[in-house]
């Protein structure tokens, strides 16, 4: 059955305080819209575990900071709940910008610790915004369970701290990332890239894989990254962003796997920004 869309957070609220009052444990799935398979895995998860499942679909400008980025974010929501219907997802939240910011909303929710790397240094402001939406999505929603993916890695740890210090009774749960058939992590930036484009997107998922591979054989992360990056620049890649191997717990640095370890890497690719992170 095709989800309810719901746009009003008055009604949105007692909706779930009757599933609430039923005894029923209520998921929520945050998300951007212009669905794919890998947001679809993380409605199924919902699914699987949550008698109530609600996925929300606000295209938040406070994470964005280039606004041609946000300009051309994609915006499909009829597509996006016909696509939700098969698993059963109850509601679709659509708030719109006034719901979320109203006039003179002033309060930002900053996470500090696993912010300092990676995206939150290259992309400044961009933490600071999904921290803060998602506490209001995670308040709005009153939602047991929340489902993240671990395509956006260090989002899910902001988000998980950022519920752990503010007291949301919320439980954050990460599922693994959706890829293409060709190893190229689902997003949807991924329309932008040309039909080419698309193939050798896939390189950067390749060279991960190189990488943890040299690992495990001993090599040294400096020259494997040194590798890759020369790799990335033969196929016509533009920036290199970084390509770190770091701790899962605090992102701290790392130059050997030798505690449990991810690699992350964010690079340019035809003017899209592709970021992938693998476990190692
Ligand atoms: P968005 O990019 O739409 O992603 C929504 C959720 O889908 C995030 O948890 C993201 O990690 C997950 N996701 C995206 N691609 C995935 C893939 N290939 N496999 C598995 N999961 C994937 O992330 C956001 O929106 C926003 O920052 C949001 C959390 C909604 C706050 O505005």
């Amino acid at each position: 059955m095709t989800p309810v869309i719901e746009r009003d957070l008055g009604a949105l609220r007692a909706r779930v305080k009757a599933w609430k009052q039923a005894g029923d444990v209520v998921g929520v799935v945050p998300t951007m819209g212009a669905l794919h398979a890998g947001h679809l895995s993380l409605a199924a998860a919902a699914r699987a575990v949550c008698d109530r499942v609600i996925v929300t679909i606000f295209v938040n400008p406070k994470q964005f900071n280039n606004p041609e980025d946000l300009a051309n974010y994609p915006r499909t929501e009829v597509e996006d709940a016909a696509k939700l219907a098969p698993i059963g997802v109850d509601v679709v939240y659509v708030p719109d910008g006034a719901t979320v910011y109203p006039d003179g909303f002033s309060t930002t929710v900053t996470v500090e610790g696993v912010t300092e790397c990676m995206d939150g240094v290259h992309r400044p402001g961009h933490f600071e915004g999904v921290a803060t939406v998602v506490a209001k999505l995670f308040t709005q929603t009153a939602a047991d369970k929340a489902f993240f993916g671990e395509k956006d890695f260090q989002q899910l740890l902001v988000v998980k701290r950022m519920a752990a210090d503010l007291d949301i009774p919320i439980e954050v749960v990460g599922c693994p990332t959706i890829r293409e058939a060709n190893g190229l992590a689902m997003s949807s930036r991924n329309l932008r890239l040309s039909k080419g484009g698309f193939e050798t997107a896939a390189l950067l998922h390749t060279e991960l894989q190189g990488i943890a591979a040299g690992l495990r054989d001993g090599e040294p992360f400096a020259v494997l990254r040194d590798r890759a990056i020369e790799a990335l620049n033969a196929a016509g890649y533009g920036e290199v962003e970084y390509i770190d191997l770091r701790g899962v717990n605090n992102l701290s640095l790392l130059w050997a796997a030798e505690r449990p370890a991810r690699l992350f890497a964010a690079v340019w690719f035809e003017d899209v920004r592709l970021i992938d992170n693998i476990a190692v």
